[in-house]
């Protein structure tokens, strides 16, 4: 009996509801109205599943939006309920829904928690991490003796790699990162090695995955961005075999000495892999889109109909499913904590 098949199909309506949830609000300049009505479908889909669900990723640590915190728990809990540690981001890019902007999508990750191994995800205390991740192919090349990528390679030599295991020249790679002043060398070197660049807005998940997709329309994503947003990042890599490099970048001297505080220098300092962030047996990753993405698309609405876009994987299996949803505005209701209730869209 595995668990996780029977519950994964509820962690797809828990995104897709939040996308439905929010995606009113794209467009509208109203970010946290966006991100509580997401947090409303999640909980509520959650309310009506026999799971005890403890948050050990949430958003707690990014910003004081609405969210759905480090510890809250979702399910009924009901005695002898599998118990799931969960990360999630109830929309990831909720600039980019405010501003009516492409890339946001609703995500959550979900690992079995046993006697054996209680604890499944890395938690880790910094806002920001650096993060470099590379696809299915650039691993095997690793695998067949090509030298490793390591973070603090110079962006032109990790380029020539990446070029060289996916059989393309640089010039033809492209690498996706965040538009931020933070990354204004990195910019400049991608630029100077000859290689394509797509800049977005918000949004570092989505953009982490793809270059482990095989549609993806990128080789290479390298940023600074949120630490929880890693964790997500891994739940999927795991299931593509892909990999990523991520390292805790405190924003200053204070926040440096509480990471050390709480995890050790070394600690600090450590590279980190996909496996080493999440190892739990097995993890499921999903995503729904909410505005469109190199991950998915967003939501389309067509007439009295709603259009929805999800991604459901398992890192044991490696099952990649694509599910496209058409929902009947006109009969479809969603449960939603706030109404403690089923309610039309
Ligand atoms: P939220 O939508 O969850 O707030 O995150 C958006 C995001 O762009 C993340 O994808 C990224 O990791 C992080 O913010 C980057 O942080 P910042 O906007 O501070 O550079």
């Amino acid at each position: 009996m595995d668990p996780e098949r029977t519950i994964e199909f509820e962690f797809v309506r828990a995104t897709e509801n939040a996308a439905l949830n929010s995606v009113p609000w794209l467009g509208r300049g109203e970010k946290e109205l966006a991100d509580g009505a997401a947090c409303d479908a999640i909980y509520g889909v959650f309310d009506l599943v026999d799971i005890c669900g403890e948050v050990v990723i949430g958003e707690g640590q990014k910003d004081n939006a609405p969210g759905i915190f480090l510890g809250d728990h979702l399910g009924t809990w009901r005695m002898g309920a599998p118990r799931f540690q969960i990360a999630l981001d109830p929309i990831d890019g909720t600039s980019n829904i405010a501003y009516g902007l492409p890339n946001s999508i609703s995500v959550m990750a979900a690992s079995e928690a046993t006697a054996d191994s209680p604890h499944v995800m890395r938690n880790l205390p910094t806002f920001y991490s650096e993060k470099l991740a590379y696809g299915p192919d650039v691993v095997r090349a690793i695998g067949r003796g090509m030298p490793q990528i390591l973070l603090d390679d110079p962006i032109s030599q990790t380029l020539v790699r990446v070029a060289e295991a996916l059989g393309k020249r640089v010039s033809e790679l492209v690498v996706m990162t965040l538009k931020r002043d933070r990354h204004d060398a990195f910019i400049a070197a991608v630029r100077k090695a000859g290689a394509a660049l797509r800049l977005i807005t918000d949004g570092d998940i989505t953009a982490a995955v793809s270059p482990s997709l095989p549609d993806g329309g990128v080789d290479l994503y390298y940023g600074i961005g949120g630490s929880p947003e890693g964790i997500l990042t891994a739940a999927a890599l795991n299931a593509l075999g892909g990999e990523m490099l991520l390292r805790m970048k405190p924003r200053d001297d204070a926040e440096r000495a509480a990471a050390i505080a709480a995890v050790g220098e070394a600690n600090l300092a450590r590279v980190y892999r996909c496996s080493d962030l999440i190892w739990g047996e097995s993890c499921i990753f999903c995503a729904t889109g909410i505005s469109d993405s190199t991950l998915l698309p967003g939501v389309k609405l067509v007439g009295r109909k709603a259009i929805t876009h999800s991604i459901l994987m398992r890192s044991r299996s490696r099952t990649v499913r694509y599910i496209r949803a058409i929902h009947d505005l006109d009969s479809k209701t969603i449960h939603l904590r706030s109404a403690q209730a089923d309610r039309k869209l």
